[in-house]
């Protein structure tokens, strides 16, 4: 299993890496990283299993994460109306987003970054998203609100591209025209 010690953190090159595309249909190595990546969110969220082996909860995770430069990410995460999104993905893309933008009020944070970064992170407040699910199966998605930012925050991951990227270094906490989001 995957636990905070397989997990990179920031400063590593291969966070800053485009990773590359998984080649379908997958492979059972690459199927089962994407699953013991999935497995990793589902053991984090549980709070026995996060105590004893020490996981720090996460609601995504990209596959550069875990040291594999490979466009994989992992998701589990409940919208705010409680809906579960639970996806486990390869070669996931942004197709359209919508204009409207969202952040998160409490800003982000990422497993791979062990300190506090303050500041709002400008998303977009609806994407489109084309990805193949575990068994290489093409499905679309239209997210919107926090599943939807969890999907950008993990897609940036597969560009070599981190949350904190996007905040306004001269005024962090400079609201974005856009929707605020609690969390
Ligand atoms: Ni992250």
């Amino acid at each position: 299993m995957i636990t905070m010690e397989d997990v990179v953190r920031e400063g590593d090159p291969i966070l800053r890496e485009r990773a590359e595309s998984v080649a379908m249909p997958p492979s059972e190595e690459d199927k089962d990283t994407l699953q013991k990546m999935h497995e990793f969110l589902v053991n984090s969220q549980d709070p026995e299993l996060s105590l004893k082996y020490n996981l720090r909860p996460g609601i995504g995770l990209a596959a550069p994460q875990i040291g594999v430069s490979k466009r994989m990410i992992a998701v589990l995460v409940e919208d705010e109306d409680g809906q579960l999104y639970d996806y486990a993905l390869f070669n996931p893309r942004i197709m359209s987003h919508s204009v409207q933008k969202s952040y998160l009020e409490g800003g982000e944070g990422c497993l791979s970054v062990d300190r506090d970064v303050p500041g709002f992170v400008p998303r977009n407040y609806k994407v489109k998203v084309k990805a193949f699910d575990i068994e290489g199966r093409e499905i679309e998605l239209r997210l919107k609100g926090l599943p939807s930012i969890v999907f950008q925050h993990e897609i940036d991951h597969l560009n070599g591209v981190m949350f904190y990227d996007h905040i306004n270094k001269e005024d962090p906490f400079e609201r974005p025209d856009g929707i605020s989001i609690g969390r």
